[in-house]
């Protein structure tokens, strides 16, 4: 089909990297990472009876990360763990088994296993292949992107699809609470029971020269929330106030991103967190972000609660799809 799949280009790059992946210096981890400080994402308890502490520790961690990390969130670790097990095993198949799965050249759609994903800025290519399906709800699913063989990749991906509900409602209302709504507000302003969960598997392969590749350049998420799980290998960074962050790996932690629509209806209140991905030498890196988004045709703006003269809407609404496509094809806003 003539795309070249990285992990691919993984086996014969021993030593040396394409030049195509080479980051200009300005992008470069190994030159724009600050190194040896203590700051870090904030880590937030989800199972503390105590929710105003759980709202305040959400939104200074929205407002001013746009990252947090949660733990105790009521997703089982078997659950979780069963997940990368099949997501690894789909990755670890045959070259011929993933295409078959592949996005066809000219597909709208995002579903399938691909390699390109964004326009390549300055034409440099990053150091990662994908698979993409919707988890959720069932009526916007495509089962076929979604892998046959392991068998029990369906079951598993269902399990989690399900657990994830809890930690959804409980995060958007804990972001509602924190901008003085309703406790179900922002949830419906991102569609309410409607939003689509959109599965990315993101897979890195060992990297002869990490300091000079990205795995993802620097980016927000489109989504409303992104939640992540990632296996064991170090990568994600959050930049705040223009210096870049590890973040670091806490087994059985989900990562939360806030996602350009948050902040939106928010009305800046919660930042769309800026993020990329570092690759590792010697190991393979795997990443499960969840996209929680409106339903490609609702209309989301500030909300009409949060605007007032002295505050004024900082967006037009839009419809979430018009969204998507004017960021990817790069429309002013
Ligand atoms: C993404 C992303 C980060 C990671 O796929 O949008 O930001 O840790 N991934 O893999
Ligand atoms: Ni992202």
């Amino acid at each position: 089909m003539g795309v070249e799949r990285v992990q691919e280009i993984a086996n014969f790059s021993k030593e040396t990297i394409p030049e195509e992946f080479i980051r200009t210096t300005y992008e470069q981890p190994a030159l724009t990472t600050v190194q040896g400080t203590v700051l870090e994402v904030p880590v937030i308890d989800l199972s503390d009876p105590d929710e105003e502490k759980v709202v305040r520790a959400i939104v200074d961690a929205s407002s001013n990360w746009g990252m947090f990390q949660v733990v105790n969130h009521g997703i089982p670790h078997e659950t979780v763990r069963k997940l990368k097990e099949v997501g690894k095993a789909f990755f670890e198949l045959p070259p011929h088994e993933k295409e078959a799965y592949a996005k066809s050249p000219g597909s709208q759609s995002i579903e399938g296993y691909g390699t390109k994903l964004q326009r390549e800025v300055e034409g440099k290519k990053a150091w990662v292949d994908h698979l993409f399906h919707k988890i959720w709800p069932p009526s916007e699913i495509n089962y076929q992107f979604w892998p046959k063989n392991p068998p029990s990749y369906r079951k598993n991906n269902e399990e989690y699809a399900k657990h994830m509900h809890g930690v959804v409602d409980k995060l958007f209302r804990c972001l509602s609470l924190g901008l003085g709504l309703e406790g179900n507000e922002m949830k419906e302003a991102m569609g309410g029971d409607n939003m689509v969960y959109l599965l990315k598997i993101n897979y890195y392969p060992q990297c002869p020269r990490p300091d000079l590749a990205l795995g993802v350049p620097a980016h927000t998420d489109m989504s409303a929330i992104t939640i992540l799980v990632p296996n064991d290998v170090q990568g994600l960074q959050a930049c705040k106030d223009d210096h870049w962050y590890d973040v670091e790996y806490i087994p059985n932690a989900l990562i939360v991103h806030i996602g350009d629509q948050v902040e939106i209806v928010s009305n800046g209140k919660y930042k769309s967190v800026l993020h990329r991905a570092k690759v590792n030498k010697e190991k393979t890196r795997i990443s499960w972000p969840v996209f929680v988004e409106p339903p490609a045709d609702l209309e989301v703006g500030p909300h009409p609660k949060l605007v007032n003269e002295a505050n004024p809407p900082k967006v037009e609404s839009k419809k979430y799809s018009q969204y998507c496509f004017c960021k990817l094809n790069k429309t002013p806003k």
